[in-house]
């Protein structure tokens, strides 16, 4: 356990909230370092809102949301009012302009659902599935202003079986992303992990290549 207070996050979603829950329970039962101060959703209708708020975390988000000026003045704004110490993009799936990604640089993580470089952007369980890979799985990286190319960090790898079908094989990422992204945040709310000359930092090493921590064999996810 270390000395110093709890990482103070915001987090930011847009729809159920799943991985949002993980480490809101995780922090709630100071099981990582973070102390959830704020959770923010660019749609009014994200069911996480709710969750967040049952749990008894501070949720915001505002209507007329569609636009992007809004939206972003709305966040920083609030950002600027609660000052957390570090950003967690929680299926957030808004784009980000460069100027509030570089405002928070080296502060904002993101979990995306592949092994980074492969299959930024969207769909990708379907992508993999055409593709006939048969390992996936999801990956957490400091956010650039460049989609889904920030360093990754820590990547969970899963099988892709045979009979999976779209659904199946994101439920198996989805349950071993509860379980990276809660434990990233708490490297960096410990000091473990630290963002240092343009680059991520483990135990005062440099992070050349993301940690993957193999899944295959758990039973995680089913
Ligand atoms: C998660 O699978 C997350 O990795 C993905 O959206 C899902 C959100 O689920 N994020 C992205 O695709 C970001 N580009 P959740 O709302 O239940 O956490």
């Amino acid at each position: 356990m270390s000395a110093r207070a709890p990482l103070k996050l915001a987090l930011l979603i847009s729809g159920r909230g799943s991985n949002m829950t993980a480490i809101l329970r995780a922090a709630l039962a100071q099981e990582i370092a973070a102390h959830p101060a704020i959770v923010i959703s660019d749609r009014v209708s994200a069911a996480g809102l709710a969750s967040a708020r049952e749990l008894g975390v501070a949720a915001a988000a505002w209507r007329g949301e569609a636009r992007q000026g809004t939206f972003e003045e709305m966040l920083l704004a609030t950002l600027e009012e609660v000052q957390p110490e570090a950003i967690a993009l929680a299926g957030f799936m808004r784009i980000l302009s460069p100027a509030v990604v570089t405002r928070y640089l080296g502060r904002m993580l993101n979990i995306h659902p592949s092994l980074l470089p492969a299959y930024r952007g969207l769909h990708t369980h379907a992508r993999v599935l055409a593709a006939g890979d048969t390992e996936h799985g999801a990956s957490v990286h400091f956010v650039i202003p460049e989609l889904d190319a920030g360093p990754v960090i820590l990547q969970s790898k899963v099988a892709v079986l045979p009979a999976d079908t779209e659904a199946a094989l994101a439920a198996r990422v989805l349950a071993t992303e509860h379980v990276i992204y809660p434990r990233v945040i708490d490297w960096l709310g410990t000091g473990r992990l630290v963002w240092r000359a343009g680059a991520p930092w483990l135990d005062g090493r440099r992070l050349e290549t993301p940690i993957v921590e193999d899944f295959r064999a758990a039973s995680v996810g089913g």
